[in-house]
């Protein structure tokens, strides 16, 4: 299963996003590994500061982790160019592109979404960040994303301190401590909502085939 995570911005949790996943998926037993394809190194960065149970390649080694693992996932770097983004996404089972409720993440995401629609790539929507105290304001986003036909995970990513924790230990969420070495209260909430995300990806794909399938059997009955 080939997955990419991207955006047009940085910031949006693309790197976070790719650690969990893994990080879940690492916690069921899958064979996983990241691919770095931003040209800051975030995930290698971010593996490098701790102590993650599954493997970060630079993207000069996707060919071997492309036949070693059941799982690739790719790190996007943020970028507005069409022809890196479509590279990106070429050949992914899905792409995920994570969003703020912010109106100018939600905007840029819907642009994406375009671009990988005439590209006929799978790929769905993850609303990140968001504040328990604005529910309102994804729930908003959330529809408009929906008004332009875009795929929607059904859970949000909650807005946590318990993620920058991770991050600086090099840590998934689950074992976010702050300076005193004491557990972050939040940190399951963080780690239970990726969870749920990675549940819902194997059904958004065979739905997608099926529906490839589907339209090419169509294509043969008219031909
Ligand atoms: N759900 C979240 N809640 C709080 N902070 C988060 C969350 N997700 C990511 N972050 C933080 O936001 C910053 C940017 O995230 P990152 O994954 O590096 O974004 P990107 O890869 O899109 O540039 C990091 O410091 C990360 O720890
Ligand atoms: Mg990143």
């Amino acid at each position: 299963m080939f997955i990419t995570v991207c955006g047009q911005k940085g910031g949006v949790a693309k790197t976070c996003t790719s650690i969990h996943l893994a990080s879940v998926w690492h916690s069921k037993g899958k064979k996983v590994c990241i691919v770095d394809a931003d040209k800051n190194r975030s995930a290698l960065a971010y593996g490098i500061r701790g102590n993650l149970p599954f493997p970060i390649f630079p993207v000069s080694a996707a060919a071997k982790a492309s036949r070693s693992f059941e799982i690739v996932i790719t790190d996007g770097q943020a970028s507005s160019d069409e022809e890196e983004l479509k590279h990106l996404a070429y050949g992914s089972d899905l792409v995920v592109i994570p969003t703020t409720p912010k109106a100018r993440s939600v905007e840029l995401t819907v642009e994406l979404a375009s671009l990988f629609n005439a590209q006929k790539v799978n790929h769905a929507v993850l609303i990140v960040k968001v504040d328990s105290r604005k529910q309102k304001a994804a729930q908003q986003a959330e529809m408009a994303l929906k008004k332009f036909g875009l795929h929607v995970f059904n859970e949000y990513i909650p807005l946590l301190s318990a993620f920058d924790k991770a991050e600086a230990s090099g840590n998934a969420v689950f074992e976010a401590v702050d300076d005193l070495g004491r557990a972050d209260p939040r940190r399951m909430t963080g780690w239970s909502s990726y969870c749920s995300i990675a549940s819902q990806i194997p059904c958004l794909i065979s739905k997608h085939s099926l529906n490839n399938n589907n339209s090419s059997n169509q294509s043969l009955k008219s031909a």
